[in-house]
């Protein structure tokens, strides 16, 4: 029997996450997420998911330091990004631009340990300044040289914004970064893990997980979001009325359900915590306001049709990212610089125990034909 998708299929072992989905509980490591997004940093997650532990204060220094020394662009690439469209879709430019810099690694396909842990580090920190980079160049701004002094979350907002963002904002940006860098045998992950399967260079697996999480089902959900709720806000009507409207009529509410979640999506829980400050600081909570609305709206409906849909990561991290200045076609992006540090710890796995990943399929199609004379076909 096929199995559609996959679903249910082991594929292999990890040490990197593990998803309760009954309990809505995620964990990097054995550390719960909850503890991970309120006491350490993007880096400290990182240094985690290559190494199997926390860092100790010289472990992350240097760390930070290499971080900090890798962001600068070549100029060759910085060449690049200007000869994209202004309109090039982000993903699409970020996904060109990993390949990329793959080009420009005279070790690219040296697939040994200490060469795949170099360059996990070197595309963490070049990711983030490709995104604004490219942000930069299509807004007309010249783009900035990265601050090796800031951590990965503040100098992605300075290079993004042309100014140093406050600490509330950073802690947040941060945090959304920790929330996102890991979540198990994801789409993205798994497709980095075909490509590294074949011992293809990091590059090229990076390169597949990028076109991967472009996908509307997996890192533009946020966008989907944030459409909603300036849908709803544009409608006239209240969100319980569009709520119920679209619940009626058999539509989803964006950024609720999840294929392993069965209870709230931790991750939404702790961004929907972090929104109140930010908000607070900007003074403008209008999309939080409106999606604490919803919610209301959809625990009420969903516990009296006998639903277990809860929010997901997506419903919350649509309004944080719209009040820390990030445009909504950078969202996916913004998930990219995060998750680079699963998908290279999941690398790192993959090729120390690898095994080519070539499933079956079941053939449905016909048999015993035989070739006619083009003429006669
Ligand atoms: N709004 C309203 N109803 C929803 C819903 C939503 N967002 N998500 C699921 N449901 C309902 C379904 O209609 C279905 O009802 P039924 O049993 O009467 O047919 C039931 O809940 C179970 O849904 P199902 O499609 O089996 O869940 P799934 O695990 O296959 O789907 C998603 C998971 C994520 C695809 C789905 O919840 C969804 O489409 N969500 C909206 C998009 C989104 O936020 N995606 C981001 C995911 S991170």
């Amino acid at each position: 029997m096929a199995s559609k998708g996959l679903q249910g299929v082991v594929i292999g072992q990890t040490k990197l996450a593990d998803i309760d989905g009954d309990a809505g509980e995620l964990i990097y490591v054995g550390y719960d997420i909850d503890d991970l997004a309120h006491h350490v940093s993007f880096e400290e997650v990182c240094f985690l998911l290559w190494n199997g532990r926390l860092p100790k204060q010289a472990e992350l220094t240097e760390l930070q330091r290499q971080l900090g020394s890798q962001r600068a662009l070549r100029p060759e690439m910085l060449e690049l990004l200007r000869a994209f469209p202004r309109d090039a879709d982000p993903m699409a430019a970020l996904r060109t631009a990993v390949s990329a810099l793959g080009l420009y690694d005279s070790d690219a396909d040296d697939i040994s340990d200490e060469a795949l842990r170099r360059k996990s580090i070197f595309l963490t920190a070049q990711v983030p300044t490709l995104v604004a980079t490219f942000h930069r160049l299509r807004s007309g701004a010249e783009p900035l040289p990265p601050r090796p002094e800031l951590g990965t979350a503040a100098d992605f907002l300075y290079l993004l914004n042309g100014e140093e963002a406050s600490a509330t904002r950073v802690k947040t940006m941060d945090a959304a970064l920790v929330l996102h860098a890991e979540h198990g045998m994801n789409a993205s992950t798994f497709s980095a893990r075909v490509t590294a399967g074949t011992k293809s260079d990091l590059y090229s697996a990076i390169t597949s997980a990028i076109g991967t999480l472009k996908g509307p089902l997996h890192g533009g959900a946020n966008v989907e979001v944030m459409h909603m709720l300036r849908e709803i806000d544009e409608s006239g009507v209240s969100p319980r009325e569009w709520v119920l409207r679209t619940l009626d009529e058999g539509g989803r509410v964006m950024g609720f359900g999840h294929r392993v979640y069965r209870a709230v999506d931790p991750r939404a829980k702790m961004l929907r915590e972090m929104a109140d400050e930010v908000m607070r600081e900007s003074g403008d909570a209008h999309w939080l306001e409106l999606s604490d609305q919803i919610r209301a709206v959809m625990d009420e409906e969903m516990q009296k049709r006998g639903k277990k849909i809860y929010p997901n990561v997506d419903f919350f991290s649509a309004s944080v990212y719209t009040t820390l200045g990030i445009p909504m076609d950078l969202f996916s992006a913004v998930f990219a610089i995060a998750r680079v540090s699963g998908w290279t710890a999941h690398l790192l796995e993959q090729y120390a125990n690898n095994r080519l990943i070539r499933p079956e399929s079941e053939y449905i199609g016909p048999r015993g034909l035989t070739v006619e004379p083009i003429a006669q076909r």
